[in-house]
């Protein structure tokens, strides 16, 4: 039977977002990447000159700020638009000063407590296709279809490499690669919600698939 929700988990870079949002697209779906709303949160703190690291000064922002996540409006790579108070800051979401402190603050059990809810609420509408680190485990344990998309640290910084080239940017490898392997550690080792596979997920590693390949083992899965 086709999966009303489906959970997409897994560590940064790993492909989530291109495949959940084609899997969306060919099942009419609501696509709906929840790293955003982090990403929106660390990107209102630094905005607002409040340090990261000042959890309770960051939980009671995620509590009090309106961010709202949106389908695309504009045909410029997004896969959504973001909201904080009505402004669209989704491109200031990908900065590297956002990258570099999502995780800091994604790891604060109020932050994650106060966006849990709000997209569990979506969540439950069903006809959705969820992507994060938690949604099997946490924010949706009943989904219909679980996937944890996996791949090396090494597969997964090349990816954003050729991401950032693409958008005509200059990018280091060296320095992606230790990026991403320190937001896995963070991810992984937090308290509240830890990155990780729930019982029921179907483990798929994309090391040797291409985009199009993982996409059609997932709608296989749907059948
Ligand atoms: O796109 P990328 O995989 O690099 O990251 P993202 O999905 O935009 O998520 C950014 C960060 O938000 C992650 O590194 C996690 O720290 C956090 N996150 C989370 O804790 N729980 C989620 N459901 C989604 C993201």
């Amino acid at each position: 039977m086709k999966p009303k929700t489906i959970a997409l988990d897994g560590p940064a870079a790993s492909g989530k977002s291109t495949v959940g949002l084609k899997i969306a697209k060919a099942l009419n779906y609501l696509f709906f990447d929840t790293g955003v709303m982090y990403r929106a949160v660390a990107w209102a703190a630094l905005n607002k000159g409040i340090d990261p690291k000042d959890e309770v000064a960051v939980t009671t922002l995620a509590e009090e700020t309106p961010i709202d996540v949106r389908p695309a409006s504009q045909n410029d790579g997004r896969t959504s638009d973001v909201l904080v108070n009505e402004q669209d800051i989704t491109w200031q979401t990908r900065s590297p000063e956002v990258d570099a402190n999502v995780s800091t603050v994604a790891a604060y059990a109020g932050v994650r407590a106060a966006l849990s809810k709000q997209q569990r609420r979506i969540g439950e509408r069903g006809n959705v296709v969820m992507v994060g680190r938690d949604i099997g485990t946490v924010v949706l344990p009943e989904a219909d279809l679980k996937i944890y998309l996996d791949a090396s640290a090494e597969e997964r910084a090349r990816r954003r490499y050729d991401e950032i080239i693409a958008r005509g940017e200059l990018a280091d490898y060296t320095e992606i690669l230790a990026k991403v392997k320190q937001r896995d550690h963070i991810d992984s080792t937090r308290d509240v919600a830890p990155l990780r596979p729930a019982d029921d997920a179907v483990i798929v590693n994309s090391d040797k698939l291409d985009a199009d390949q993982v996409f059609q083992m997932i709608m296989d899965m749907c059948a």
